[in-house]
C-alpha cells in the first residue's frame, strides 16, 4: 500500500479500492504550501483529536470526496451540528469492521477541544487492519505502557508515532514506545512544523537505528510503499 505524507501529522494511505487519510492539516501548514487540497482523494477520513492541527482541512477535504469521517462520538457530533453528517463516531477500546477493514478507537495521554472551543471528547489513536496490513496511528500522545497492550492484542507491523516533542512524545519516548509496540519500522509525525517541535532529523533517525529501529521521516509530497 501506498503511504503519501502530507505534513504535520497529515497521511494518505491508499489501497486499490480505498483512501484513508489521517488529521488533515495543510493549508495553515507552512511546510505543505506545495500540496494542493483540491487534490486529495479520500473515501474515509480519520481524526484523532478535534485540535486545529488535526481539523483544519477536514471540512472541505470531505466535502470535496463525499468521505466518511471515523472519529470519536463527540468530534463527529461536532461536525454534524457543522453541516456535515457522514460520520461514524467512536470512543476508546471499540472496534468497527467498515467495509475497508477494521479500526479500533484506542487511548492517547492528550486533550482535544474543537477549533471553536467546543469539548472534543477524549483524544485517540487507531489501530487498523487495512489492506491486509495492521498498523497504529498513534494521534498526539505522551508515551505510556498500556501501549504494550496495543502490541498483544493488535499486533501493528509498523506505526504512526509523534516525535516532536513538546506538545507530544519526543524521540527518545518514541523509541521506547516502538520497543512497547514491538514494531522495527516506525513512521514519524508532529514535528518540525513549529518553533517548539523542531527536531535534529538526522539524529532522530540515527538514535532509532542504536536502537534496533528503524524511523521512516517522508519528505511532505512523497509517498512510500509498505
Ligand atoms: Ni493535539
Ligand atoms: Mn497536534
Amino acid at each position: 500500500m501506498k503511504i503519501t505524507y502530507f505534513g504535520h501529522s497529515c497521511f494518505g494511505i491508499v489501497s486499490k479500492q480505498f483512501s484513508l487519510l489521517f488529521d488533515p492539516f495543510i493549508q495553515y501548514n507552512d511546510l505543505a504550501k506545495g500540496i494542493d487540497v483540491a487534490k486529495i482523494v479520500c473515501s474515509h477520513m480519520l481524526i484523532s483529536h478535534g485540535h486545529e492541527d488535526h481539523v483544519a482541512d477536514a471540512m472541505q477535504i470531505a466535502k470535496n470526496n463525499d468521505s466518511l469521517l471515523i472519529s470519536n462520538y463527540e468530534i463527529i457530533e461536532w461536525f454534524k451540528k457543522n453541516g456535515y453528517d457522514k460520520g461514524h463516531g467512536m470512543n476508546l477500546g471499540g472496534k468497527y469492521r467498515f467495509e475497508f477493514g477494521t479500526v479500533k478507537y484506542v487511548n492517547a495521554i492528550h486533550s482535544s477541544v474543537l477549533p471553536d472551543g467546543t469539548y472534543g471528547g477524549n483524544p485517540g489513536g487507531f489501530c487498523l487492519n487495512f489492506d491486509e496490513k495492521k498498523f497504529y496511528y498513534a494521534g498526539d500522545t505522551a508515551l505510556y505502557s498500556d501501549m504494550k497492550l496495543i502490541a498483544e492484542l493488535e499486533q501493528p507491523e509498523f506505526a504512526f508515532l509523534p516525535i516532536g516533542d513538546n506538545f507530544t512524545m519526543g524521540v527518545d519516548d518514541a523509541i521506547i514506545a516502538a520497543k512497547y509496540l514491538n514494531c522495527s519500522k516506525i513512521i514519524g509525525m508532529h514535528y518540525d512544523t513549529f518553533p517548539p517541535i523542531k527536531i535534529n532529523q538526522q539524529e532522530a533517525i540515527e538514535k532509532f537505528k542504536t536502537a534496533g529501529k528503524e524511523l521512516i521521516l517522508i519528505n511532505i509530497g512523497s509517498s512510500i510503499e509498505l
